[in-house]
């Protein structure tokens, strides 16, 4: 705990050497009222959780995955922006804490060398107009080697070891780091609002400022990435000049 430089989060923190997934364990505790910044870390999950209800891979002694409890007192249909704080986090807790430059892929993937290092799920409980608790998981792709992820994924997964010649990091300073950063942006969310963590966004994403193509289950639709709403929905100017509003997606 010397390592943790925070006022709340993660000084509550439980942590298992094997859970199913944090996510899981974290949604049980905000349903018997733990408080805001408490942290449920594990060594494995047996099925850690992605987007879009894919998989996440979570290999004992690699990385760090943990989900953090937060209780802001807002409308649920302004939860994705804690999504985008946790990115804006992850990437500057990352940074200071290894001097790697990581940028954000929208919406959420953190990227070192153009393969992703970390990813973030956020959910949420909620009553129709109030949220309960927003459980932010941040899987962090810490030590790594090359053989650890399955072959397919070895071209678009890294790790913060594999991008620093292979040199191992402490995972609770990486942990300590993010959790550092997210509380300073929650507080700045909290008395400031959103837009200074959108510029902040903006500034760190590859996606903006370049031609995309972003695929959905329905369609793809292909633009220039102009920017995120208040609500992290992906602009994608046309070259009709019409703006096309991206939901949920992959990028190429
Ligand atoms: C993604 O990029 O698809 C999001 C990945 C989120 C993974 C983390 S690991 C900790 C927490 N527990 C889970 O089961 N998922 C999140």
């Amino acid at each position: 705990k010397a390592r943790l430089h925070t006022n709340t989060f993660g000084q509550r923190l439980f942590y298992k050497e094997e859970v199913t997934s944090t996510q899981e364990e974290a949604h049980e505790l905000a349903g018997k009222h733990e408080p805001e910044g408490t942290v449920v870390a594990a060594d494995k999950q047996v099925k850690g959780k992605g987007r879009l209800d894919r998989p996440w891979l979570s290999t004992p002694g690699t990385g760090l995955w943990f989900s953090i409890i937060l209780r802001p007192d807002i409308r649920p249909q302004y939860a994705p922006q804690l999504t985008l704080l946790a990115a804006v986090a992850v990437t500057e807790g990352i940074s200071s804490a290894t001097g790697l430059d990581p940028c954000i892929k929208w919406p959420n993937d953190i990227l070192l060398n153009g393969k992703k290092t970390a990813g973030i799920l956020t959910e949420m409980q909620s009553d129709p107009d109030r949220v309960q608790a927003v459980i932010i998981g941040i899987g962090l792709n810490i030590n790594h080697e090359t053989d650890d992820f399955p072959p397919d994924l070895q071209s678009k997964a890294t790790s913060l070891a594999l991008e620093n010649n292979g040199a191992a990091f402490h995972r609770a300073d990486i942990t300590a780091s993010v959790l550092k950063s997210m509380e300073q942006w929650y507080e700045t969310y909290l008395t400031e609002g959103f837009a200074s963590i959108r510029r902040r966004w903006e500034e760190l994403a590859v996606t903006i400022g370049t031609r995309v193509r972003a695929v959905s289950r329905s369609k793809t639709v292909e633009g220039y990435a102009e920017g995120i709403t208040e609500d992290g929905v992906l602009l994608l100017k046309q070259s009709d000049g019409t703006i096309e509003k991206i939901y949920s997606a992959d990028i190429d």
